[in-house]
């Protein structure tokens, strides 16, 4: 197939375009590069340099697209509660702009990647696609607009669309892995410290009714999520919008993470007890089940693999 993958200088778009290229796709990314690398997309991928609302219908008109995987985003929550217009201009705005240039174009597929975040804190767990959607910040909400907007241009103008909704991704897949300039991930700050650029790690709360005090969240390996997408592309029948969790279904506190990283990497890191961070839900874990008997997807690589996958990356740059 012939594909656009928005964001694909990032983390996670990076990682499945390489995927898309090792399974025969022709990939073009379509990159602004505001938080993205251009070294970060893979050899046989064609960049292209722009903003969706600039640049989509341009890449898009009479090229031939067979479908488009849509990562570009802002994606930090804590910027998102400072800044909500710059997230519903970026998030919502923008993926507007690329779904008019798919329509204009006749771009039948779209993947999109959606968040857990939609769901904020939820009543019970693991969590069902089916379960409320009452986002807590404008992150959340305006990932939630896009899969609104992709469900009325599925009924409406046909095209073929299937969210995923991302629980917490970890870990790298061979040159491609997480560099973010402002890093707010447990992960890579645990392995920041160990590597000796912090002092100590900072655990936020330990007074959280889970077993450890610690929260719990569903750790998936980036690769495991790729391979989630070459599988969607295949299910967006023309007029659907399917929505499918992507998580392990089952959870690890921050503590737990900490000993594996530690376990991993063979030393001591440092780590603090700090108040609890605005807005963290206790417990975060998927149901997995819909994307398990849909699309037969299901998790491969622990979290013992995500963290060495994550060190080996870190210790290469
Ligand atoms: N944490 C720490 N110290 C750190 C970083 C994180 O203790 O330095 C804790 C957090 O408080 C949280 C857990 O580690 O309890 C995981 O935090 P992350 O920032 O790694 O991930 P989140 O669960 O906050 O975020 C993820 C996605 C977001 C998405 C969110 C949905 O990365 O994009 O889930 O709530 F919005």
């Amino acid at each position: 197939m012939k594909l656009l993958v928005t964001g694909g200088a990032g983390y996670i778009g990076s990682v499945v375009s390489a995927l898309l290229l090792e399974s025969g796709h022709e990939v073009v990314v379509l990159d602004d590069l505001s938080t993205g690398h251009e070294d970060a997309v893979p050899e046989g991928a064609r960049l292209v340099r722009g903003t969706l609302r600039d640049t989509a219908a341009e890449v898009l008109g009479g090229a031939g697209f067979d479908a488009v995987l849509h990562f570009a985003a802002k994606s930090l929550v804590g910027e998102s509660v400072e800044k909500p217009g710059l997230y519903w201009d970026k998030n919502l705005g923008e993926s507007l702009a690329l779904l008019e240039a798919m329509r204009v174009a006749g771009v039948p597929r779209i993947v999109f990647s959606s968040t857990a975040a939609v769901y904020g804190e939820p009543e019970s767990t693991p969590i069902l696609e089916t379960d409320p959607t009452r986002p807590t910040n404008p992150y959340g909400a305006s990932k939630l607009a896009i899969d609104t907007t992709l469900t009325e241009y599925a009924r409406l103008h046909g095209i073929g669309a299937v969210s995923l909704r991302y629980f917490n991704v970890a870990g790298a897949y061979g040159r491609q892995g997480e560099r973010h300039d402002i890093e707010t991930h447990l992960i890579p700050n645990v392995l920041k410290t160990a590597q000796g650029e912090r002092d100590a790690v900072r655990l936020f709360g330990e007074d959280y009714p889970t077993p450890d005090g610690t929260c719990v969240r569903d750790y998936i390996h980036v690769a495991d999520l790729g391979r989630a997408h070459l599988l969607a592309l295949e299910a967006g029948a023309p007029g659907t919008h399917e929505i499918f969790n992507l998580g392990s279904g089952s959870g690890n506190s921050v503590l737990e993470v900490l000993e594996v990283c530690r376990e991993v990497t063979g030393r001591e890191i440092p780590a603090e007890i700090a108040p609890r961070r605005p807005g963290d839900p206790a417990v975060l874990v998927a149901s997995s089940e819909k994307i398990r008997t849909r699309l037969g997807w299901k998790v491969e690589r622990d979290l013992h693999t995500m963290v060495a996958d994550a060190w080996t990356f870190l210790r290469s740059r």
